[in-house]
């Protein structure tokens, strides 16, 4: 298990028709130490997604490096696992077989992986629902099936891509406890990347505001929230008058940076 290191990251897409470049990223340099909760928040544009994609694998960046540990990340490894919005999975097959996808991949036999499957499913608190269709699930259902497959890979790094973006409230506020859960039983390193300002004070020990143009760190915190979270209700937490002082100043962060955006368009 390693620190993962991004070290001068730029990123810069070329539109193929018009030749028009897009600074996406510019000069990311942080470290996440092993077992680290890392969220990340910014206005849509901010190059996030890029970020993860570029952890992921998925993407090279333009210039700079990232590390796991001394390895250099070349490309897409089961060291990485990447838990996507809902929508992701495959509808048409059981939970268990969704679940168990990155085995068999590995050549591991069904039988083989069904105990693996079983105890990561009450992990997630979906045991006895191995054999059900996965389309029959709820929303927050099928992102704990997400989870699950994620986890059964066992990945040094979990990224997520706003996981939860699609869920009625009540459901997301349940995630993110389990999240926090599975942070702490687990201990792996987790990114997570998320819309609501809340949600990214709530699940991170260290969180990114991010701005655009070109994509870029604008402040790093350091927050209690998350390690709170781990014992009491998250709605309590909300209403402590630090955790409110904070939620406003990065609102009005935002805010600026839209305002900003909307301006110079
Ligand atoms: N494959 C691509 N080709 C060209 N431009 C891209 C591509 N992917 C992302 N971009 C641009 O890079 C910027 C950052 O995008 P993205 O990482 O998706 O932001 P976020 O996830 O924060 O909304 C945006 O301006 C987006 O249009
Ligand atoms: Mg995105």
């Amino acid at each position: 298990m390693a620190d993962l290191t991004c070290k001068d990251l730029c990123m810069t897409f070329t539109n193929q028709q018009s030749g028009a470049k897009v600074e996406a990223l510019s000069d990311i340099n942080f470290t996440l130490k092993k077992g680290e909760l890392l969220s990340v928040l910014g206005p849509s544009g901010c190059g996030k997604t890029t970020l993860l994609n570029m952890i992921a694998g998925f993407i090279t960046p333009t210039n700079g490096s990232i590390l796991l540990g001394d390895r250099l990340i070349e490309g897409p490894g089961a060291d990485r696992g990447m838990v996507f919005q809902q929508g992701a999975l495959f509808e048409w097959l059981t939970v268990a077989k969704n679940v168990d996808f990155g085995l068999r991949m590995g050549g591991a036999s069904e039988a083989k992986s069904r105990e693996r499957v079983e105890k990561w499913l009450a992990t997630v608190g979906l045991q006895g629902f191995a054999d059900t269709p996965t389309y029959q699930l709820s929303g927050g259902m099928q992102q704990r099936v997400a989870l699950a497959r994620c986890l059964i890979n066992d990945p040094e790094v979990i990224l997520m891509d706003e996981p939860l973006g699609a869920l009625d409230a009540l459901t997301r506020e349940k995630m993110q406890s389990l999240v926090l859960e599975l942070w702490k039983k687990t201990g792996k390193t987790i990114v997570i990347i998320t819309h609501s300002v809340e949600e990214a004070l709530l699940l991170g020990e260290r969180l990114f505001v991010m701005a655009p143009r070109p994509g870029r760190i604008h402040k790093e915190y350091q927050l209690p929230f998350a390690e709170w979270g781990l014992g009491r209700s998250l709605r309590d937490i909300k209403l402590e008058k630090e955790f409110s002082a904070v939620r406003e100043e990065i609102l009005t962060m935002i805010w600026n940076m839209e305002e900003e955006i909307m301006g110079g368009a």
